[in-house]
């Protein structure tokens, strides 16, 4: 906020929650700089409300489906986003998803605070290791990569998918395959696509039928890559383990059959949640902002 309004007139909402689509085109009204949240959708008709004005749309999130882009382009308007940043805070909670699916924290909490009594057993709750298994990273880009690093250093090998071989394989000491062999190979798969029309339900009801019953999907990307109510069957039928999930098709709801299964573990959406990675996200918006207002250029602008 001090970056922004050390370069001009800031509005701010006082409102814990998303504004509605009639309540952004409202405030937008004449505004040259939009810094957007990723619940807030930037379309043609809030483009068209802020007005001719408007320079720029800095997206506090390295995601930017929020946002249509072709849209901005044609407005003229240019879009940044947060690359970089958020790398290690959504690495470290994709694999914090991977150790708490496979160990079952999530159920042994439930369990704990449900106070309805629990004794150490020989195979009491036991989980899996991932200690030499296969991690399979669907998309390598700088979050993919950096959850390979770290679950390199948990003993486990990496498979990756990805439309284009991934600078820096073989440093990383990982190997491509093709999507539906990575999803029938490999003991944990992990999403890393951003959301796209390609992309959109890209793990689908014939996609989950290739995995193995063992093997566990985690998602830190968008909700929209994965088919929940075919995940949902998929594991209440169990055809897969477990699944780890920070996004969903459509937040804040969940699917209801999702909340009834014990094998998954939910979060809302905490993957760049920590204070430093927030406060990183938003100066990185602000002086995006800022940049292009003061006719410097972007510092990080969506291609
Ligand atoms: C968070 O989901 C982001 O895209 O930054």
């Amino acid at each position: 906020m001090e970056i922004l309004r050390a370069a001009g007139d800031v509005w701010a909402p006082d409102l814990d929650r998303q504004l509605q689509p009639e309540e952004l085109r409202e405030v937008g009204a004449g505004a040259n700089a939009l810094v957007a949240l990723l619940g807030d959708r930037i379309d043609a008709e809030l483009l068209d409300a802020a007005g001719a004005g408007l320079q720029v749309v800095a997206n506090v999130a390295v995601g930017h489906d929020n946002i249509d882009l072709p849209a901005a382009r044609e407005r003229g308007v240019v879009v940044t986003n947060t690359p970089g940043v958020l790398t290690d805070a959504t690495a470290d909670l994709a694999m914090a998803l991977i150790l708490a699916v496979t160990r079952r924290l999530g159920e042994g909490e439930r369990l704990v605070r449900s106070e309805s009594g629990w004794e150490w057993g020989i195979d009491f709750m036991l989980g899996r290791g991932i200690q030499g298994q296969t991690l399979g990273i669907v998309g390598l880009g700088a979050i993919g990569s950096a959850v390979a690093r770290r679950a390199l250093g948990f003993g486990m090998s990496i498979a990756y998918a990805s439309r284009n071989p991934a600078p820096g394989e073989a440093d990383l000491g990982v190997r491509r395959m093709e999507l539906d062999e990575l999803l029938a190979t490999t003991d944990v798969v992990s999403l890393h696509v951003p959301l796209t029309n390609e992309t959109r339900h890209l793990i689908d009801a014939r996609r989950l039928g290739l995995m193995r019953p063992a093997a566990y999907l985690v998602n830190t990307a968008r909700g929209p890559v994965v088919d929940e109510a075919a995940l949902a069957d998929s594991l209440a039928a169990g055809q897969i383990a477990g699944a780890g999930l920070d996004v969903f098709e459509a937040e804040p709801t969940v699917h209801p059959r999702l909340l009834e299964l014990d094998n998954v573990v939910l979060l809302p959406h905490l993957g760049s949640a920590t204070v430093e990675t927030r406060t990183a996200m938003a100066v990185l918006a602000a002086r995006n902002a800022v940049a292009v207002l003061s006719g410097e250029g972007a510092i990080t602008q969506v291609p």
